[in-house]
């Protein structure tokens, strides 16, 4: 039988340990899907853009991240190795267009891994100071402040240091091994699931009906502001919550079963999340006025509101920074692997793939992945972070839906051990729900977009293009029957 995912070089196949098997592979998901989206920017939506509303934008985002999820999985299933759909798109669509998913991928992980630890530095200065040692401010938050990059002001303070503390700790662990990065991962995923189903079932019964009403609040005039286009300005906001479901992918190369067990652990994780923020946005809006939520930890914010319920709040802490601390691990992991793939086809520098002969890891990328992460953590505000996340990673999901659409009018009788169901239906709808999120980003966003496209295309073709080999992986067609 004709091998797909054709590998001239079989020997790179087994750089990287193949330990996970499906609940890690679920694990690993929940563990990058679950953190500061719904931990700190549900509060914001709400408060911001769509009060309770904010419900149907987790719904909304969540059907166009499963639209997205369900064409990821095909190309995982078909091409399991490291690299996510930077390598499946090395596959099929081309050197250049490869080499821009690969440039957004880096975009997505390396500044939401600093997004999150910024979140988590704000939720462990929270915990911190109600046991009376608050970090000394000049250290607890950025010395940057402003929306965007024109109006950037200097605050006073030298360096967010928990957040840069952080990012050392993990890097420090992925370099010892992915087996113990993935059993360190399944044990804070237990601990957030835990307290995030805490906080849902804890405070159902005292949920107030008067705060969630109306349930859509009137737009104040202004799009964007409530109403119906509030609710789709917080889908752009909180689809920052779903990132990372494709991070499960990008551990191809290290799972036992691939073809079965990636889209088991992508579409897994993602259901389960999606069904947990609706839930947990719904009682979060319910227990407190959405008004009161725009604060740097709003589920701390709201399970306070109410007698009943302000037991929860020292939980919820522990939970967001065990929770947090689970998300950059598995973003700055994922993020290594896209370096590693990079590298090995001669993209950037063979440094990137380069494996520690003891721990079988990619140090070196480890390494320069963390020394970014933790300047920009220590450095900027989660606002600004955040911006520059969503609208890469959903201009990747973008060409994985084409792609999968091309893949299957070139090569039909590939063999694809995972098919899209319907994807004459569901590629468009991914396609068309991911340019939706990304039309109500803000302008500055699409601005930073094209500056990040540019420098990486200068990068492209001042480096890559003299020196990246052709692809190492190939998608065939089965003979005919
Ligand atoms: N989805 C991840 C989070 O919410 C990135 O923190």
């Amino acid at each position: 039988m004709t091998q797909i995912a054709d590998n001239p070089h079989p020997e790179t196949d087994d750089d990287l340990k193949r330990a996970l098997g499906p609940l890690h592979l679920i694990s690993l998901g929940i563990g990058c899907i679950i953190g500061a989206g719904i931990f700190v920017l549900t509060g914001h939506a709400a408060a911001g853009y769509a009060g309770p509303g904010v419900v149907f934008s987790f719904a909304i985002a969540g059907l166009g991240c499963l639209f997205a999820g369900l064409c990821y999985s095909e190309y995982a299933s078909m091409i399991p190795v490291a690299g996510s759909a930077y390598t499946y798109t090395y596959a099929t669509l081309g050197r250049l267009i490869a080499w821009i998913i690969g440039w957004n991928l880096v975009l997505e992980y390396l500044a939401a891994a600093s997004t999150v630890a910024v979140g988590w530095s704000g939720y462990l200065n929270n915990f911190l100071t109600g046991l009376g040692l608050p970090i000394p401010a000049a250290f607890a938050s950025a010395p940057l402040a402003g929306h965007g990059f024109a109006d950037m002001s200097l605050t006073g303070t030298i360096v967010n240091l928990p957040a840069v503390v952080l990012i050392g700790l993990i890097t420090w662990i992925l370099i010892v091994g992915v087996k113990t990065s993935a059993n360190f991962n399944n044990a804070m995923v237990v601990i957030k699931l835990t307290i995030v189903l805490a906080v849902i079932f804890g405070c159902f019964a005292y949920i107030v009906p008067a705060n969630h009403t109306p349930f859509i609040p009137p737009n104040t005039g202004e799009v964007g502001h409530f109403g119906w286009t509030g609710v789709f300005r917080a889908t752009g906001v909180i689809f920052f919550a779903y990132i990372g479901f494709d991070a499960v992918s990008v551990a191809a190369q290290e799972a036992r079963n691939p073809q079965r067990d990636i889209p088991l652990g992508m579409l897994g994780s993602l259901l389960i999340c999606t069904v947990l923020y609706m839930l947990m946005s719904y009682v979060l809006t319910g227990i407190a006025p959405y008004q009161t939520l725009n604060v740097a930890h709003p589920v701390s914010q709201a399970v306070e509101a109410l007698p009943g319920t302000i037991w929860l709040a020292p939980f919820v802490n522990i939970g967001a920074i065990v929770g947090l601390s689970s998300v950059v691990l598995v973003l700055l992991l994922a993020q290594s692997r896209v370096f590693y793939a990079m590298s090995k086809d001669g993209m950037i520098p063979p440094a990137f793939s380069l494996i520690h002969p003891k721990f079988r890891t990619p140090f070196k990328g480890n390494i320069v992945t963390g020394i970014f992460a933790a300047m920009l953590a220590g450095a900027l505000p989660i606002d600004i972070l955040g911006e520059l996340v969503s609208i890469g990673t959903l201009a990747a999901f973008t060409i994985v839906c084409i792609g999968v659409m091309v893949m299957r009018v070139r090569a039909p009788r590939a063999r694809r051990p995972f098919r899209t169901p319907l994807v004459w239906v569901t590629a468009p709808l991914g396609v068309f729900m991911c340019l939706f999120m990304m039309v109500f980003l803000p302008g500055d966003t699409w601005l930073r977009l094209a500056a990040w496209t540019v420098i990486g295309l200068a990068i492209y073709f001042f480096y890559s293009a003299a020196h990246a080999h052709p692809p190492r992986y190939h998608i065939k067609n089965l003979p005919a029957e």
